[in-house]
């Protein structure tokens, strides 16, 4: 038995394969020396069990023996990645067309290797190890017939119950393949959990102002699942599957929880078979994929993670959010504060000028807001959304002196500056276009689909790359941007490249997120301290992709409050509150109508990266009150927020009127919990909240901070300390978990409540 550390142990003997994290196994072993099977995953099982399961499979067929009935075998086993065409009935993981025009891939096991560092995927984002940690285990599985190499790569991230996956393949052949599908992950699973229930699968879907909805439906037999196919993520669904148990709550049921680390079109899905087991799956669309595999050449598929908890969503969210904070995210903000912004977008949208903009930012800067977002309109003759994209040239008439005369301005005040592009498209009215109709993807002759009037370039092209690093390099310096908000408002449609031959135009979609990745990759080295925002018309390219290579992405184009609590709820399922683009906007709400207190919009956005999205200079000076006091609690709770642990309490989705979650310190000292009273529910008098996440033996003071209904001290410092109120309580950690706190809920719609839970030390 061969081991490296406690976490990739390999049975030579009976052929066997474990990987362990804190509280999960994951078990493969190889059956008659030649097919790779998934054995088991789940919670940790004791080291001495875990690698005699060789006999484990000695019911099933084996193709050794029984040649006969090797279709029998091949549609049972659990495969770990299974091939194409050889008698499973299931949908396969690979196809692959080789010069005879056939597609089968039959893959046997070959060989592995252990490495001591988790190796990064050449122009995919990855999770990464820092300071030694991370291994990788290596499976080679060969197609003896085709010569193609398929090596299965696995890295477990211990303290985040994470295994990340990822496929690597290579041409070991004298023949070109067409690879049609490459899948990620696939794993071969009962369809029930530990109780005998089956389980059922939990996405979010989605539009445009309306991301990130959980839906839970049962598993059918056949197939089911999510996927994109309008060339990124999209707001339809996220890439992520979850097999919950029936009833899963924050704190009980089983769940696994897989994403794919890619912005492209995707497929996840859950195939149920008549043998009551699933095969769940998750990769690059292959509808519209199709790849040239030269001899000798390699094609990277994305990363996808997963994660397994016993003990309900919570932990699978807190092991994403630990997995993307350690692992994913990178860069001089990863951990660090960012600034406060305004954002001039619902302000002004098009219409502005400096003084505009100055007039803005020089109120907010008196509030203490830290920096000025110039959204959409800055550039080429852009006063509506019809025309200059891809002319990333100032408009001198509204911003005269251009961008340097602005920049200088703002630092003048002390204030960081901020600019909004859409590098990726073009539109037709634009002197790019003019000059280059051939960078545009759209089919030669035929009348391409327009979207908010725009095409999208062909960033699949280097030269049209190198073009956009130079203009928006340019653009950057002159401005001298701390920040950029990196947008993407359209679906890709007509797909065709200039710079591609027929028979690779299945490349394209594929290529253009490679080329997405690379203009990214390529602006962050030139600019290492520049702080990213992706965007895509909200939330629709809101993937752990993008999280690479910016630490925090727009959640949505909905800035109502009331809808931001159930879009942050699902997001927040997912991915980290440091990545949640949220900002307190104006009322009534450009997108639903509906006013909320402005309180409330600040206890909400205060969930997220935090900011405002509204013309500071039109509001009264009691909300300029309000905005001081927001700015006040930022900066004493937000590194609690960015960098603790979520815990989920209370969910209006579920009860219709209440909400309530908090976010505990990784040292368990502190909470910043938050109640938002939705809709006043008649005759409920109160509402007991079980508080988790805090240490049950130890002693907490319960203060209220901040209460929306309550005018806030009227502060004009915003260097004086938001000072905790008398406490409301004070009791241990398991009296406030198993007794709760009693809240009245004598509040009116959308008023919202604040508490710090500090541990008393005695
Ligand atoms: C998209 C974004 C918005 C705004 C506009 C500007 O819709 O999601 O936040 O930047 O584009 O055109």
């Amino acid at each position: 038995m061969r081991k490296t550390r406690s976490r990739i142990t390999v049975n030579e003997r009976n052929g066997g394969f474990r990987i362990d994290t804190a509280h999960t196994t994951y078990i493969m072993t190889i059956k008659d020396g030649l097919y790779l099977g998934h054995f088991y995953y789940g919670g940790r099982l004791p080291e001495e069990d875990g690698m005699s399961y060789k006999e484990a499979f000695a019911p099933s067929m084996s193709p050794v023996e029984t040649k006969r009935e090797m279709v029998i075998f091949q549609d049972g086993f659990q495969f770990e990645y299974p091939g194409w065409g050889t008698g499973d009935s299931r949908e396969g993981a690979i196809r692959a067309k080789d010069p005879l025009g056939t597609t089968r891939v039959n893959l046997l096991y070959q060989a592995y290797r252990i490495s001591s560092s988790k190796a990064l995927i050449p122009g995919l984002p990855s999770t990464f190890s820092s300071e030694g940690e991370g291994e990788m285990l290596e499976i080679d599985l060969k197609d003896p017939d085709t010569g193609l190499l398929v090596t299965l790569r696995y890295s477990p991230w211990e303290e985040c119950d994470v295994i990340a996956r990822s496929v690597v393949v290579r041409n070991e052949s004298k023949d070109t393949f067409d690879l049609e599908k490459v899948l990620s992950l696939v794993l071969d699973m009962p369809g029930k959990d530990m109780s005998g229930r089956p389980f059922e699968l939990m996405t979010f879907q989605g539009t445009w102002a309306r991301e990130f909805t959980r839906d839970v439906r049962g598993i059918g037999y056949g197939i089911t699942g999510v996927s994109s196919v309008c060339g990124k993520t999209g707001s339809r669904c996220q890439s992520f599957l979850g097999l919950v148990s029936p009833g899963i709550t924050q704190n009980s049921g089983e769940v696994y929880g897989i994403q794919l680390l890619y912005s492209g079109n995707f497929r996840s899905a859950v195939e149920k078979t008549p043998y009551d087991d699933i095969r769940v799956s998750t990769g690059i669309h292959p509808e519209g994929f199709s790849w040239k595999l030269a001899p000798g050449e390699v094609f990277y598929a994305p990363e996808a993670v997963m994660t397994y908890s016993d003990q309900g969503l919570g932990r699978m969210s807190r092991n994403f959010h630990d997995l993307y904070r350690k692992h994913l995210i990178r860069g001089k903000y990863r951990n660090a504060r960012r600034p406060i912004l305004i954002n001039n977008w619902e302000a002004t949208y098009f219409d502005f000028d400096t003084d505009k903009l100055l007039a803005i930012a020089g109120k907010a800067n008196e509030c203490g807001i830290e920096m000025l977002v110039v959204d959409d309109g800055w550039f080429g003759k852009r006063n509506d959304d019809n025309t200059s994209l891809g002319d990333w040239t100032v408009n001198e008439e509204k911003l005269p002196g251009g961008l340097r005369r602005l920049g200088t301005e703002l630092k003048k005040m002390g204030m960081k500056f901020g600019l909004w592009v859409e590098p990726e498209m073009v539109s037709p009215d634009s002197d790019l276009f003019r000059a280059h109709p051939d960078w545009a993807i759209a089919i030669p002759g035929r009348e391409p689909a327009l979207s908010r009037n725009q095409l999208v370039l062909d960033i699949s092209r280097e030269d049209v790359r190198d073009y956009l690093v130079g203009v928006l390099t340019k653009v950057f310096e002159e401005a001298g941007v701390d920040y950029v908000k990196w947008d993407m408002n359209r679906h890709l449609s007509d797909l065709y490249s200039a710079a591609l031959p027929a028979e690779r135009q299945g490349e394209l979609l594929h290529r253009f997120v490679l080329g997405v990745y690379d203009l990214q990759e390529r602006i962050l080295t030139a600019f290492p301290d520049l702080l990213l925002e992706n965007c895509s018309s909200g939330g629709s390219r809101f993937d752990p992709g993008m999280l690479y290579y910016s630490p925090q992405i727009w959640t949505s184009d909905d800035t109502d409050a009331y809808e931001r609590i159930r879009i942050q709820e699902g997001a927040a399922t997912l991915y980290p509150l440091s990545s949640m683009g949220a900002h307190v906007s104006i009322c009534p709400n450009h997108v639903t109508g509906r006013t909320v207190p402005f309180m409330t919009r600040g206890h909400v956005a205060l969930a997220g990266t935090f900011g405002y999205e509204l013309d500071i200079t039109a509001i009264p000076e009691e909300e300029h009150r309000m905005i001081r006091r927001q700015v006040e609690l930022f900066h004493k709770y937000n590194d609690l927020v960015r960098e603790g642990d979520y815990y989920r309490m209370d969910s209006v989705r579920d009860n219709g009127f209440l909400d309530c979650y908090g976010v505990v310190s990784k040292d368990r000292s502190e909470m910043l919990l938050t109640v938002i009273f939705v809709m006043n529910r008649p005759c409920t008098p109160n509402r007991r909240i079980h508080i988790r996440g805090l240490d049950p033996e130890k002693k907490y003071r319960v203060s209220l901070i901040s209460d929306s209904t309550e005018k806030e001290p009227a502060n004009d410092s915003a260097e004086e300390p938001v000072n905790d109120s008398e406490p409301v309580c004070i009791a241990h950690g398991a009296t406030l978990g198993r007794s709760g706190l009693l809240i009245s809920c004598r509040y009116g719609d959308f008023q919202s409540l604040l508490f710090h839970i500090t541990e008393v030390n005695e």
